[in-house]
């Protein structure tokens, strides 16, 4: 870090000053060597955190990030690559359907993808859900399948951003996640080291997203598309709601099965929830109109249904899934996913209509289940989680199922109560009417 010293970046930060791009360079290259230990890394986290960047500073901070591990060349693979990602939230498996929907549609998914960080779920982790799915690939495997098969999912490996999954973890365990520039740096070196040459980013707003308001989304949305573009990366964003869990299941093998049935046009867990199938809609013809498969994005609505009902849709996810090592068995038939049995219908004491659902406790309460991680090392239990039967809106009577909870099948009957307790702090039935709320709340910020 030549004579500049980690202390001196730390206090610059903290008293609101702007950093250098050598400052920048410097602190993410000593972070990726390990030369700058955690507490150091920390410190400047949380002055980010309260301090923030301006677009320069996130620039070179996501530059550095990039910088800091390999890039993958995809030029040698035909097809326009195009790849999407959601700033998280709960129970959202869109990419689970929208990378094989893409494909089935025209175009190239390289998808590199994360784990479940503080209450959000991850698609990595999700798709290990799939006994023997592989998502630490190899380059050269990555890219065999990507041209073979037209999508790989894989997770961050040491050399792609490994200041990102340093800091990543970091930012899980010291509150400091829900921060503009580090978000943007997270996201986008991802982004730009896989290769892919277009980026649809779905930005989550509302009580189970990072980003709890709607000003606070845009601001993360256009910061996240001014900086993809000032280094080379097409891309455009979406504001969309996360207000309650996306589709109806939350936890790791329930929305395995939730999107499988999608892809299969089969009514998951015989819910009438829709909005998985149209936000995917969505996004696959944002996707579309951006690698110009078709020039208007009403015509990529028609292909990515006609692709969904004629089954190709849910033939590239099998392919893709045996292409990754995973037991295709398993996905055609979903019953034999692990999934726990020790399952329990959660009932209204009250008639009403739903008015509120605390979405980010939720996600807490998958993790406390152990759905998710508590710390970084823990083993996820795939099989836990919740199938919801009503939804923000929703009209409930008394002894009706508000949810169906698979729990963990070695818990004691006192912590399932506790469980059951805080569960029902997290939904308001009130008497009044409640309309559904807005799903996509601004679909294009470019
Ligand atoms: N997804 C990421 O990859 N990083 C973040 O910081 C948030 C969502």
């Amino acid at each position: 870090m030549s004579n500049i010293t980690p202390a001196f970046v730390i206090e610059k930060k903290r008293n609101g000053d702007v950093l250098s791009d050598s400052e920048i360079q410097g602190f993410i290259q000593g972070i990726t060597s390990g030369e700058i230990p955690d507490y150091q890394a920390t410190a400047l986290l949380m002055a980010i955190f309260f301090k923030g960047m301006t677009l320069d500073e996130t620039v070179s901070l996501t530059r550095a990030m990039l910088e800091s591990g390999d890039r993958f060349d995809l030029s040698g693979i035909p097809g326009v690559k195009i790849d999407k990602h959601s700033t998280g939230g709960v129970g959202d498996k869109v990419s689970l359907i929208l990378a094989p929907l893409a494909v089935a549609c025209g175009l190239k998914v390289p998808m590199m993808a994360g784990r479940g960080l503080g209450h959000s779920g991850g698609t990595i982790d999700k798709l290990e859900a799939i006994p023997g799915f592989n998502t630490a690939l190899s380059p050269e495997e990555f890219k065999r399948i990507l041209k073979d098969v037209g999508t790989a999912i894989i997770g961050q490996t040491s050399k792609i951003a490994p200041a990102d999954k340093k800091l990543y973890a970091l930012r899980d365990v010291t509150a400091t996640v829900p921060c503009v520039p580090l978000i943007v740096g997270s996201i986008l070196s991802k982004k730009l080291a896989e290769g892919t040459e277009g980026l649809i980013l779905d930005v989550k707003v509302g009580n189970g997203a990072f980003m709890q308001n709607l000003g606070a989304a845009r601001k993360l949305a256009k910061t996240l598309v001014q900086v993809a573009k000032k280094l080379g990366l097409n891309c455009r964003a979406a504001l969309t709601q996360m207000d309650q869990p996306l589709g109806c299941a939350v936890g790791n093998t329930l929305e395995v099965i939730e999107s499988i049935a999608v892809l299969r046009n089969e009514k998951p867990f015989d819910s009438s929830c829709i909005d998985l199938k149209e936000l995917t809609i969505h996004l696959c013809a944002q996707m579309l109109e951006m690698g110009r498969i078709v020039k208007k994005h009403q015509d990529g609505r028609k292909l990515a249904l006609a692709k969904l009902q004629d089954g190709s849709a849910w033939e590239v996810f099998r392919q893709m899934v045996k292409a990754q090592g995973g037991l295709v068995s398993s996905i055609d038939d979903p019953s034999q996913l692990p999934i726990s049995k020790r399952i329990v219908e959660w009932k209204s004491s009250k008639k009403g209509y739903i008015k509120s659902i605390n979405t980010k406790a939720i996600g807490e309460l998958l993790i406390e289940m152990g759905g998710g991680r508590k710390v970084t090392s823990q083993k996820i239990d795939f099989g836990t989680g919740f199938v919801f039967k009503k939804k923000v809106g929703s009209s409930v009577s008394p002894k009706e199922t508000l949810v169906i909870t698979y729990l963990p099948e070695n818990i004691s009957d006192g912590k399932v109560k506790e469980l059951e307790a805080q569960f029902f702090r997290s939904i308001v039935i009130s008497a009044g009417r409640h309309a559904a709320p807005k799903l996509i709340l601004d679909a294009g910020i470019k």
